[in-house]
Order: structure tokens, then sequence, then C-alpha cells
């Protein structure tokens, strides 16, 4: 059902400075950050050949990552994005198999324009997952 990590989510409580951080120390490539206040967040992208690292720092009033900073005040791993080549199917699947959507269980449009959905991190110890559609997902 899996076919690709997208991303690797890391919330941080300023930004700017993990680009930079990210940038100068690791000599990575990092997007100018973008504002997403639909999501409660400001994004910027470390690309690496495999993968991205997906920097975010609350935005609003409601941010979705507020309350994992209020927890983890330094920052932290806060989710992991796998692909998957049909959403609903991979939803129906897990629903069966006895784990919990997040929210309503309908796919949402995510920072990338494509269907997400989260799972609940108790049913994977302890990790929030991100599924996103990426259809004709081999990129080998
Ligand atoms: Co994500």
């Amino acid at each position: 059902m899996l076919t690709w990590v997208n991303h690797v989510a890391l919330a941080v409580p300023d930004l700017e400075k993990a680009a930079a951080r990210y940038r100068e120390s690791l000599g990575a490539r990092v997007s100018i950050p973008q504002r997403l206040p639909e999501h409660g967040v400001t994004v910027a992208f470390v690309t690496i050949a495999n993968t991205k690292i997906e920097l975010l720092e609350p935005l609003g009033e409601n941010s979705p990552i507020a309350s994992f900073l209020a927890k983890h005040p330094d920052g932290g791993m806060h989710h992991v994005c796998y692909e998957v080549t049909d959403i609903n199917a991979a939803r129906d699947h897990l629903l069966t198999s006895g784990a919990r959507i997040l929210c309503d269980g309908i796919p949402k449009i995510g920072a990338h324009g494509r269907p997400v959905l989260f799972l609940h991190p108790k049913d994977f110890f302890g990790t929030l997952i991100e599924l996103e559609e990426v259809k004709g997902a081999s990129r080998a």
C-alpha cells in the first residue's frame, strides 16, 4: 500500500533559524518559506535526493502544531508522510484493520495540492502518519 516516503515533517519554533541552520551547518537546499493559513503553518522544504524534509512553524491562533511545540519547545519530529496510489482504498483498508483516521476520514487537499489523510498516532506506536495520494507513484 505504501509506495514512497514523501516527506518527514519537523515542527520548529523559528523557521528562519531552522532554515539557516540546515543551509549553513548541513549545506542543504531549503526552499523559500510559504505561508499556508488554511493549514495553520508556514512551511519550507529541505530537498534531498530521495525525499524532502518539511520544516513547519505555527501560523495563526489554531495552528495544528502549536500544542506539539508546547510539549516540545525546541521542536521535533512531527510526522512521516507516505505516498499511496489510492487514498480512499487505503483509508478503507485502514478502517477494516482497526486503525483510526483523524478528523472525519475524508481526504483533504494538503500542502502539495494532493489529497491527504492523517492516522491516529496511538495506532502507530506514537508516530503521526500522513498519507498522500500520488497517482502512478513509481519513480524507479
Ligand atoms: Co506533511
